[in-house]
């Protein structure tokens, strides 16, 4: 069982496609009802946790942990708090870049990969970091297998990026529960 996490209008095969009223990354209870007894083999969460601040995203980690099965990978992507490019900081700051109706008005924490992994291990993952940016802006990708969990958001298929210039990166983690 593979599912995604806040799914907004993404679908992809072999994907169960979750909104926050099924599956709420604040809420356990929602997520007792919805798995019962099923656990899932992976999770995809695209831009997402930003919506929480770090200690909701603890919790939340803690949640997909739970449901996963050994073995199992929660595979997350975010904004990247070490993107040098001031238009994009300034889009996904907290609270976003100003109109209340931005779909970054929502926005709760700007990780970068220090954050995001210390959160993640707070839960007992383990984590792969695939696409990040260093404390020096410098862009890094780890090759990782886009169809075993797409993110749109990412180097080489996000349409703002190209050969000759980055438009839109994302920090893109595989958080994986041990077996
Ligand atoms: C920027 S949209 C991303 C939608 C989709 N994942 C994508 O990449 O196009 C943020 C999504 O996070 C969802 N969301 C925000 N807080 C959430 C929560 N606590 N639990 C689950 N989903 C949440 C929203 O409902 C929204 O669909």
């Amino acid at each position: 069982m593979k599912v995604i996490i806040g799914a907004g209008s993404q679908q992809w095969p072999g994907w169960t496609a979750t909104h926050q009223d099924q599956l709420d990354l604040l809420r356990r209870n929602t997520w007792e009802e919805w798995f019962g007894e099923r656990r899932a083999d992976a999770l995809l969460c695209e831009h997402v946790f930003e919506h929480l601040t770090e200690q909701e995203a603890r919790d939340a980690s803690k949640i997909c942990f739970d449901f996963l099965k050994p073995g199992g990978f929660l595979r997350v992507a975010v904004p990247d708090g070490y993107f040098r490019n001031e238009e994009y900081q300034n889009t996904v700051k907290i609270g976003g870049p100003g109109p209340a109706d931005h779909p970054a008005a929502g926005h709760r924490s700007v990780f970068n990969y220090n954050t995001l992994t210390q959160v993640l291990r707070s839960a007992g993952f383990s984590v792969d970091v695939l696409e990040y940016c260093d404390d020096g802006g410098r862009f890094h990708f780890n090759h990782w297998d886009w169809s075993s969990g797409p993110i749109y958001r990412s180097l080489l298929s996000d349409h703002r990026n190209s050969l000759n210039e980055l438009g839109f990166v994302s920090l893109i983690v595989d958080a994986i529960k041990p077996r």
